[in-house]
């Protein structure tokens, strides 16, 4: 199996560019608090370890700004369609601005604890539980901060209080647990993780709902057998294998197993918490349907990598350099990213983010099937 997932990427960095104005008609949201892995992180892991440098963020920030991309994730659309500016990860202490939010998404984080490191796989010691105690500590302390203060400056990088219920709490997490779970108990094996990986996510989904937050935006999980990474190593796949599309059956097979109980959860918090609205969306058909039609909509295959040299035995990762078939190279980017899928054969480029995006937040891989920015919380006191 690929030793997958979690490049990181990134630099230090606080993106200056203004999105367009908030939409008008729907409920404003002030905040959007989020949650995940490398797929939604926007400089927390790139803060906290090594930041890789280019070429990431060359084809929309023109520098490397801690995001696994070439550009924006979806994050980054969700905020832009709600009229709010990128999100600052909790870890970066650069220029930070979370007045309209924050980002505890950390590259390579899981949703259960694991038995590995960062430094030996790739593995974010920021687990979704530890996500969400950074939270409370963030909601304390900056509460506490803004009440503090004794003139409008002292607050202008803090959030309002009185935003964190009405703010959007997004969580993007489990491919990496999964990823994990087929390094360490192979593919099949993995199922008998899952019950477990859905309540931890549930139980963190709990305690945010008692730190107040009414309005979630959940993202269920990709199809981890379509990483072009994994395409790369499989040259000889048994018959039967893949699907139609050239995906790995068995491995899409858990994620797909994972976002049916996690769905089942969903509704059952539905009743749990009576005071939220809790969206679940299926990310993985988004980006099924963009890496199936990928030709039709004006992408190349979509086991292409933009960035990146993979073969059977060799890795050359995205803005390294090594050695592929006895010469050195430097992996750069491919001549247009912006016709790519996957950006560096486990991440998704500007342009795939952006289409898919696009859908999501419209509401079309939702239930309830809601617009994002019609996600307005059932306006109520905490607790
Ligand atoms: C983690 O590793 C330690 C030491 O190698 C071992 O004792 C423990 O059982 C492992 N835990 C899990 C959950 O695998
Ligand atoms: C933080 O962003 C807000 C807009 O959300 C802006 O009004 C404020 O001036 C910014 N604060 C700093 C310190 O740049
Ligand atoms: C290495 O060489 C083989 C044989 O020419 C080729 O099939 C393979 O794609 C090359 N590997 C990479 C990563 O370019």
């Amino acid at each position: 199996m690929a030793a997958i997932i979690f490049l990181l990427s990134m630099a230090v960095g606080v993106v200056t560019s203004q999105p367009s104005p908030p939409p008008s008609g729907n409920c404003h949201i002030p905040a959007i608090y989020n949650f995940g892995d490398s797929n939604s992180d926007t400089g927390g892991i790139a803060a906290a370890f090594y930041p890789p440098g280019p070429p990431c963020g060359e084809t929309f920030f023109k520098r490397p700004v801690g995001r696994a991309s070439d550009g924006r994730l979806i994050i980054d659309f969700i905020a832009e369609k709600l009229g709010l500016l990128y999100l600052s990860a909790y870890l970066d202490s650069i220029k930070a601005n979370y007045t309209h939010g924050a980002n505890f998404a950390t590259g390579g984080a899981t949703i259960k604890r694991v038995n590995e490191s960062w430094f030996a796989n790739g593995v974010s010691p920021f687990s979704l539980d530890v996500q969400v105690e950074h939270f409370n500590q963030f909601k304390d302390k900056t509460t506490y901060l803004y009440n503090q203060a004794k003139e409008e400056s002292q607050r202008s990088n803090l959030p309002k209080p009185d935003d964190f219920v009405k703010a959007i709490y997004t969580i993007d997490i489990g491919q990496n647990d999964i990823a994990y779970a087929f390094r360490t108990l192979g593919v099949e094996a993995s199922r008998v993780v899952i019950p477990d990986l859905v309540n931890q996510f549930v139980s963190c989904v709990q305690q945010l709902y008692g730190k107040g937050a009414r309005a979630f935006w959940i993202h269920n999980t990709g199809p981890i057998g379509c990483l072009p990474v994994i395409y790369a190593k499989n040259l000889d796949p048994p018959p039967g294998s893949l699907d139609e599309v050239g995906c790995a059956k068995d491995q899409n097979a858990i994620a797909i197993e994972f976002n049916k109980q996690l769905r089942a959860k969903v509704i059952q918090l539905r009743s749990d918490l009576p005071k939220a609205i809790l969206i679940y969306v299926d990310m993985y058909s988004a980006k099924y349907e963009l890496i199936s039609n990928a030709k039709d909509l004006g992408f190349k295959q979509w086991f292409t990598i933009c960035c990146g040299y993979h073969d059977v035995d060799e890795d050359v990762y995205c803005g390294n350099r090594g050695k592929i078939n006895g010469s050195e190279v430097f992996a750069d980017s491919c001549k247009d990213p912006t016709k790519v899928i996957s950006w560096d054969g486990v991440h998704y480029s500007d342009a795939a983010n952006n289409w898919i995006a696009t859908k999501i937040t419209k509401g079309l891989f939702s239930d309830p099937s809601l617009s994002i920015t019609e996600l307005c919380p059932k306006h109520v006191s905490i607790m």
